[in-house]
Parts: C-alpha cells; sequence; structure tokens
C-alpha cells in the first residue's frame, strides 16, 4: 500500500486551480512537483495537509482519509514548510522545538528535546543554536524551517520551493540533508521546486501541473523536450550528464 494517495481531488478560488488531481506517493520516495508560476503547486500541498480543503476527491494517508482525522493527527503524518516563513526573535533551538507540538500535552519531555539535540546536529545547526531566527541569514533559517519540519516526525514531508532563495552551497546542502535523513528515517518527500535540474538530482518521481491538472507523472522518463515546452513553453535540449538528464533551455515559445 502507497504512503499517500491524492484521488480525484478539486480544489477552487474563484476557478478550479485542481481539476482531478490523482497520483500515490510511497514511503521513503522523493518527488519533485513542477509547474509553472500559478499552476497550483503550492494549492495542491496545502490541499494535501488540509490547511486547504479540497470540494471533491479525498486525500488517503497511511488508507486513511485526512478528512477524519484532527489537525493534531495529520501533523503527525505530515509535516510542511510554506513558501515563504517569517523569522521571529525566537531561538533556533525553541523554533525546532515547535515542531514537537503535536506530541507535547503540557510541556516538553526529555524525548521531544532529544530529537530535537538529534536534529540539530544532524543539520550542524548546533553553533545556531541559541540564537534568534531573526538574527540568520536567508540560507541559515531555512535549515532551521526545515530542521523543525523533520522534528514533527512525519511520514511524509512536504517542502514547498525551499531551495529558492539559497545559493548554490545552500540549495545542495538542504537537498543532501532533506534526502539523506529522510532515505534513513523512510519519510517521503513532495518537493515543489522551479531548479529542474535540481530535482532531476535529488527526486524518483516527478508530477507535472499543467492547466490545474497533472500533465504527466512518473520517474526521470517524464522530463523530456516535448513535456516542457508544452509545460513550460520554453523549448530545450535534454543531455546525459553523469548518467542523469540535464536540461538546457534554448528559447522560449512565443504564442
Ligand atoms: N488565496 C488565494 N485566493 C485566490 N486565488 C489564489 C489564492 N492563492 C493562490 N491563488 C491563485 O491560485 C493559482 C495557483 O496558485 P499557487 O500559489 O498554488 O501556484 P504555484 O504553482 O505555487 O505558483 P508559484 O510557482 O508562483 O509559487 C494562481 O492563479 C493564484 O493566483
Ligand atoms: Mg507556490
Amino acid at each position: 500500500m502507497g504512503l499517500l494517495k491524492v484521488k480525484n481531488v478539486y480544489f477552487k478560488y474563484k476557478k478550479d486551480i485542481l481539476h482531478d488531481i490523482n497520483f500515490d506517493i510511497e514511503k521513503g520516495s522523493f518527488t519533485a512537483l513542477l509547474g509553472i508560476n500559478g499552476a497550483g503547486k503550492s494549492t495542491l500541498l496545502k490541499n494535501i495537509n488540509r490547511i486547504l480543503q479540497p470540494y471533491k476527491g479525498c486525500v488517503l494517508v497511511e488508507g486513511i482519509d485526512t478528512h477524519k482525522l484532527s489537525k493534531n493527527d495529520i501533523a503527525k503524518k505530515i509535516s510542511y514548510t510554506a513558501q515563504s516563513n517569517a523569522a521571529s526573535k525566537m531561538t533556533v533551538y525553541d523554533s525546532i522545538l515547535i515542531g514537537r507540538k503535536p506530541y507535547i500535552k503540557l510541556h516538553a519531555t526529555e524525548h521531544d528535546h532529544k530529537i530535537v539535540c538529534e536534529i540539530i546536529e544532524y543539520l550542524r545547526l548546533s553553533d545556531y543554536a541559541l540564537r534568534y531566527t531573526n538574527e540568520l541569514s536567508g540560507g541559515e533559517f531555512q535549515k532551521v524551517v526545515v530542521a523543525r519540519a523533520l522534528a514533527q516526525e512525519p511520514a511524509l514531508l512536504l517542502l514547498d520551493e525551499p531551495t529558492s532563495s539559497l545559493d548554490l552551497k545552500n540549495q545542495l546542502d538542504v537537498m543532501d540533508i532533506v534526502k539523506r535523513y529522510c532515505t534513513e528515517k523512510g519519510i517521503a518527500t513532495i518537493v515543489s521546486i522551479h531548479d529542474i535540474n535540481l530535482s532531476l538530482r535529488y527526486a524518483d518521481k516527478f508530477i507535472l501541473l499543467k492547466d490545474a491538472s497533472v500533465f504527466a507523472c512518473g520517474g526521470a522518463e517524464v522530463i523530456t523536450a516535448d513535456h516542457m515546452r508544452e509545460v513550460y513553453s520554453v523549448e530545450v535540449e535534454l543531455h546525459t550528464i553523469a548518467g542523469k538528464p540535464f536540461v538546457v533551455p534554448l528559447r522560449q515559445i512565443r504564442e
């Protein structure tokens, strides 16, 4: 049985943003969610963790309709980082401890603190642990946001453009950490991302959104020049570098 099933999901603001969306996600897999600005990537992630409610269709996690789960129970299964996150006058440590909220009754337990400490070490954040998040660089803060999501011990991690404001080294750093940690723990990841080549480096599955629908879904074989033209209106060349496809944009297609 898959970890996540998105079944006939429809969502609209004024018009349909998601139209009959269907796909499955396996435990421990790494999926890239691709599509142009406004394609509905963020909306889809929010429908998966029920920040937004589909008006039709359902989302099943471990076979259970999320509609039947409390917010707290969803948070124990799915963690999510938004496209933009505000830092605050809170330490890195406390900020990550918030990830334990679904498990904390009155006070954080020794176990909660142990998880936070392990994640701080794993993400090499020890030097920052007592600094305020609003005094960190964008890249440092992004790692804290990811750390908080991992502290939630989810079965599914949803990351909305986690690398968009990062330099090259930090893009690789964040993706490496997420991939390694989630593979070790068997956590499935869905990442909304604009850098197709970065997604090809890490993801084993790709969902291409276009016109409110899933245009293509599958392994790296769905990243073809034809599909890139259809989805992004850009003519591309596909090369193979280090055994992986590499997309080189050539020109925009003017309609
Ligand atoms: N709160 C809202 N109210 C009305 N329309 C919205 C709202 N949020 C998003 N939309 C619209 O829904 C569509 C999908 O937006 P969404 O943010 O999901 O796209 P996206 O694929 O994440 O884009 P981007 O790559 O720019 O982040 C867009 O047309 C957007 O204008
Ligand atoms: Mg978005």
